[in-house]
């Protein structure tokens, strides 16, 4: 399902029609990627040669040839998350409008050693658009990281909300000693796409495998993965380690949220649950537990959220 070829003509060749649930791209930005390494003050050494430019003047046709096969391979619902920095933004957003996706979120992904610069502010920021195919109700697993229950320990506020916010924070990872793809993408922003806008056995494909990590972390989360990465020389060197993959190796690496506690929650409460709850909480009072602890405990014992149980407690008093 890896193919070393132009991601357009292998797309007319091997993709069918609606046959793919997510489409994770982060074409070549046109601004000389083949001599990254001098931006980023990287060692030329441990970079992977062979990395295929697009020239700045062939950006609009390239764009618009690579977005319309990904609306024509995605389901009906699927989704597609394009990675871009800002210089050939414009041709991209152009391209995509010539199409019948529609941006959800142009999400803002903040990340670490951005590129040194002295006489402006440094660019430490890429643009990822958030687009969906219509046709079908396109996947979103609100809850995949956290439930809606999980609070900052700081700030008390929700962990759900702050997952889910268009402005994401995270790290490249440092690999010294490593040989690496120019600018491989981390596992932890794939994953959390991955997490988000698929499910367990769908297919993920990639038009610019690179370093193939959208590939290690589809099938690291237990999904499908498929792509192409026109460079003889990226693709040689990643294809060694892919059979090796094991299908979920990556499950327990990645938020998920914790087990729901108020497995209750919802259903009626009989008087006799009633009056078991308030002879627990005369118990547990002589203890000199503070209300809110016995409320915790007694979450954890009956299933029931702490606003019912407070309820049931005041209805005592009463
Ligand atoms: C920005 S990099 C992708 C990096 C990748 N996301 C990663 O995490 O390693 C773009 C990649 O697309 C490849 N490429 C350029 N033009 C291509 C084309 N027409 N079809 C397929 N791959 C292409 C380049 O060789 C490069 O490896």
């Amino acid at each position: 399902m890896f193919y070393n070829t132009d991601c357009v003509e292998g797309a007319k060749k091997y993709l069918a029609d609606g046959s793919i649930d997510l489409l994770i791209c982060d074409p070549p930005y046109g601004i000389g990627g083949d001599t990254l390494h001098k931006h980023y003050n990287r060692k030329e050494t441990l970079v992977l040669d062979g990395y295929i430019e697009i020239s700045p003047g062939d950006y609009p046709d390239f764009s618009r040839a690579w977005i319309r096969q990904a609306e024509r391979v995605l389901k009906p619902g699927g989704t597609l998350y394009i990675v871009s920095g800002y210089t050939h933004l414009i041709h991209i957003l152009n391209a995509l409008a010539e199409t019948s996706l529609q941006e959800l979120n142009h999400i803002i992904w903040k990340f670490n050693f951005g590129v040194y610069t002295k006489n402006k502010y440094i660019s430490a920021h890429y643009h990822i658009l958030y687009c969906v195919k219509p046709g079908a109700k396109h996947t979103f697993n609100t809850c995949s990281r956290y439930s809606d229950a999980e609070k900052a320990q700081a700030s008390g506020g929700s962990l759900n909300y702050q997952d889910r916010e268009d402005v994401w924070t995270i790290n490249r990872a440092y690999k010294p000693g490593q040989i690496k793809n120019k600018n491989e993408l981390p596992l932890a922003l794939l994953a959390k796409m991955i997490q988000y806008s698929s499910n367990e056995g769908d297919l993920v494909g990639d038009f610019f495998l690179g370093s193939f990590s959208t590939a290690k972390a589809a099938i690291g989360l237990n999904r499908r993965a498929c792509g192409f990465e026109q460079s003889p020389v990226a693709y040689n060197h990643q294809m060694i380690g892919m059979k090796d993959l094991q299908p979920g190796f990556l499950r327990d690496q990645f938020r998920t949220p914790p087990p729901k506690t108020y497995f209750q929650q919802g259903k009626p409460l009989t008087e006799a649950e009633k009056a078991a709850i308030r002879n627990r909480f005369a118990v547990l009072q002589q203890t000199g537990l503070t209300q809110k602890q016995i409320i915790e405990i007694l979450g954890q014992e009956t299933g029931r959220g702490p606003w019912s149980l407070q309820k049931v407690i005041r209805g005592n008093r009463n």
